[in-house]
């Protein structure tokens, strides 16, 4: 570049003319925003009054080497950088050489002799004479006293702005009733405060997958996007990230609220200027601020942890298609349930088999491909069995008792799996001698007692592996299986172990890996987790053909609770599972909404300020809210006029803890008055018992039409009780 000189009293009145106008612009800084656009008008001054076709003014943070301001006027993001990096180095005004540009001047922006950062004009003809460099050492001075002036302002305006976005934080949470729409407001909110093109916030729902807020004005594929982020892990801070290929001209700050991959509650913010300390400052305090909210919903959202004043139990109750009021009075498809009460009696628990076939149906189309295999545990009344076995459900048993129902309700040998952490020498005698079709093992010495067993039938027995996968599933922690401190299933390294050395094992044939991780699951993720881990562990083993998932899909306790659906699932396992064949074992999903518990109530008192319920069903027969606090909606089979009022039901057990709900919102009650337990046909019947010496109630079926229902088990009687007394002589 070549720098030429013009005359004389040109010069002096460009210097007075320039010299004047900044000061002008100086003196119009006197607030904090305006103090931030100071800097762009002397730029734009600056570019104009040197004829240049671009500039830059770049701060840097002190000691550091972040961005604290950044102007640009016509120029890339990284030229820009480049250059006042260069100028910076200068000891005063100079050509800076650089490879973008044909023409560029620049000098150091100082103060009291510290460097601060650089300023730049560029030009594509030559237009820049040694007196544009005499001109650049005023305006420079000039810039050094205005940085003065401006950095507290500046400062100043910085807290503003957090202060203003962790207002607006907390007053969207108050303002929106539900995450997602919180969420969404947020992004729009800080879209517009950064000016960007795309905002991202990823946040668990409560019990739900996680859930993503996208502003996005370009239309940019999320999905790349969020993909860079997670591949620039571990993000320790608030950090801007390489530029996405295809996207030159696209910046992106990401911030995570807790170290490492990008996971729920990031924020990440996508735009074409530059990122300065500042907004890296400020949305660090925003994700803080987010991580607070985000708790404030995941306690509003969950359905049981609702005062129960706001909402009355027939309004919480998971009434549907199935189980409605008709005429004021409750009936579970064409069955009113008070009729069933009067003629059987209660308690008495309710099964619809109509639902019970739908909800496997169901199941089938989500996940085409999968082995049904019912588990037993969940229910095993003889006529619920017969149907599923009769549809093709295989079964998942745990001890030779549900072997045995399992059998006598049709199940082929080969449809079952026997699983369990604690199976006797004498039950693996029984399900091998009747060619079981798989066995899971859980623990190494199985491996040898399995394979001994079999050795003296001389058969070959197919095994599955079942794997901890050490994952935090989603769900009440009494039910929760899948985590290194839980009983159940191998260690990886115990798995390996039993795998390679698996010749030493001449009856067994190793072929599947099994998982269950818990039950009634809260979202898809531990799922996904678990899963892929167990692939990773498959990969290494050629002879596993065969992954079981367990069980797990949650059912609906509440009206609308946020639980996934069936299709969530098949979303998050079928793509990972590629050609390996796949069993599943479900319980609560095929039977839980198809099962009513029936009571009467006995009594109504009052003691202290409570209203008590006593009904004539108790832990006996549903142990779920006695044991794990787990919630069941109870209502009236034929509700009464009148104000509801906030009662608690108990049963009649001699515990203190035999208690259904407490405090919830019912029509008025008077004995004799029958009540339904709905979302009751899992873990209900099968965890009934003789506590107290009480008869455990009758299972009343509805049949396929839905407009029959018969006995398919008895009531105990006082003979039951006693039966197994050895008499005296
Ligand atoms: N497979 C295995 C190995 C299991 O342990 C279980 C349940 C299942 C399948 C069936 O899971 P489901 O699809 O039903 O979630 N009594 C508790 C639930 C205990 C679950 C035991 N294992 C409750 O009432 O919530």
């Amino acid at each position: 570049m070549q720098i030429s000189s013009s005359p004389q009293s040109d010069q002096h009145n460009d210097a007075l003319n320039l010299t004047l106008a900044l000061d002008q612009i100086r003196d119009s800084v006197g607030v904090p925003e305006s103090a931030a656009h100071m800097f762009s008008d002397i730029l734009r001054l600056l570019v104009q009054h040197f004829d240049a076709d671009g500039g830059a003014l770049i701060l840097l943070e002190e000691h550091g080497s972040e961005p604290e301001a950044v102007i640009i006027d016509n120029l890339e993001q990284g030229e820009a950088l480049d250059l006042c990096r260069a100028a910076m180095m200068q000891e005063k005004p100079a050509v800076i050489d650089n490879p973008y540009w044909e023409n560029a001047i620049g000098t150091k922006i100082a103060m009291r002799n510290q460097a601060l950062g650089g300023m730049i004009l560029v030009s594509r003809q030559q237009n820049f004479t040694e007196r544009s460099l005499q001109l650049l050492e005023i305006a420079e001075k000039q810039i050094d006293s205005a940085i003065i002036q401006a950095r507290t302002l500046w400062k100043l305006a910085q807290r503003e702005r957090e202060l203003n976005a962790l207002y607006m934080v907390s007053q969207l949470c108050i303002q929106h009733e539900s995450q997602e729409s919180f969420l969404h407001a947020l992004a729009q909110y800080l879209a517009d405060d950064f000016n960007a093109d795309l905002v991202l916030i990823t946040a668990p729902a409560a019990n739900q997958s996680s859930i993503r807020s996208v502003v996005n004005h370009r239309n940019l594929a999320s999905e790349a996007l969020i993909k860079i982020a997670n591949d620039a892990a571990p993000i320790k801070a608030a950090q801007i990230l390489p530029i996405p290929p295809g996207q030159t001209e696209l910046l992106l700050l990401a911030a995570p609220l807790n170290e490492g991959t990008l996971q729920d509650g990031d924020v990440i913010i996508g735009r074409d200027a530059w990122f300065t300390t500042g907004d890296q400052r400020l949305i660090t305090a925003v994700v803080a601020q987010l991580d607070i909210a985000l708790t404030q919903f995941t306690r509003i959202n969950t359905p049981l942890s609702l005062p129960a004043q706001l909402i009355s139990e027939i309004e919480r109750a998971p009434l549907d298609h199935t189980v409605c009021y008709r005429d004021n009075q409750l009936y579970c498809n064409e069955i009113n349930l008070s009729q069933i009460a009067i003629q059987h009696g209660t308690p008495a628990y309710v099964y619809n088999l109509k639902r019970v076939l739908e909800n496997y149906n169901a199941l089938h189309t989500a996940l085409p491909g999968a082995e049904i295999h019912f588990s037993v545990k969940s229910n095993n009344n003889p006529d619920i069995l017969r149907a599923l076995i009769a549809a093709g459900a295989g079964v998942d048993t745990v001890s030779a008792g549900e072997i045995h129902l399992a059998r006598a309700a049709g199940a082929k040998a080969d449809d079952i799996v026997f699983a369990g952490v604690g199976k006797t020498i004498g039950e693996l005698y029984y399900a091998i001698s009747r060619n079981i079709g798989w066995i899971n093992i859980e623990n190494p010495a199985e491996v040898a007692a399995v394979n001994a067993v079999a050795a003296e039938h001389g058969c070959m027995v197919r095994v599955a592996l079942r794997y901890n996968p050490d994952v935090a599933a989603n769900t009440n922690k009494r039910i929760a299986t899948g985590h290194h401190a839980a009983k159940f299933g191998l260690t990886e390294a115990d798995i390996r172990q039993i795998l390679d050395n698996s010749n030493q094992y001449s009856n067994i044939h190793f072929e599947g890996l099994h998982i269950h991780i818990g039950s009634q699951l809260g979202d898809t993720l531990a799922t996904q987790q678990a899963l892929e881990n167990t692939l990773r562990l498959a990969k290494a083993y050629p002879s596993i053909s065969t992954l079981n998932l367990g069980g797990g899909f949650p059912a609906m306790y509440a009206a609308n609770a946020p639980i996934p659906t069936l299709q969530a699932f098949a979303d998050a396992i079928l793509p990972l599972t590629g050609d390996i064949h796949l069993i599943l074992e479900p319980g609560r999903s095929i039977v839980a909404n198809a099962g009513i518990l029936l009571t009467r109530v006995l009594y109504v008192k009052q003691q202290g300020d409570r209203t008590f319920v006593i009904t004539d069903a108790g832990m006996t027969e549903l142990i779920r809210p006695m044991l794990y606090g787990a919630y069941q909606a109870i209502v009236p089979l034929s509700p009464r006029e009148g104000p509801p009022k906030l009662v608690t039901i108990a049963g009649p057990v001699c515990e203190s803890t035999d208690i259904f709900s407490e405090d919830i919102l019912l029509p008025p009650l008077e004995p004799g008055d029958y009540l339904a337990i709905l979302t009751a046909g899992a873990y209900g019947a099968v965890m009934a018992s003789n506590y107290n010496a009480r008869l455990r109630p009758p299972e009343i079926v509805i049949d396929e039409t839905g407009k029959q229902a018969f006995v398919s088990r008895r009531r105990e009687t006082w003979h039951d009780l006693s039966i197994r007394d050895v008499p005296e002589d």
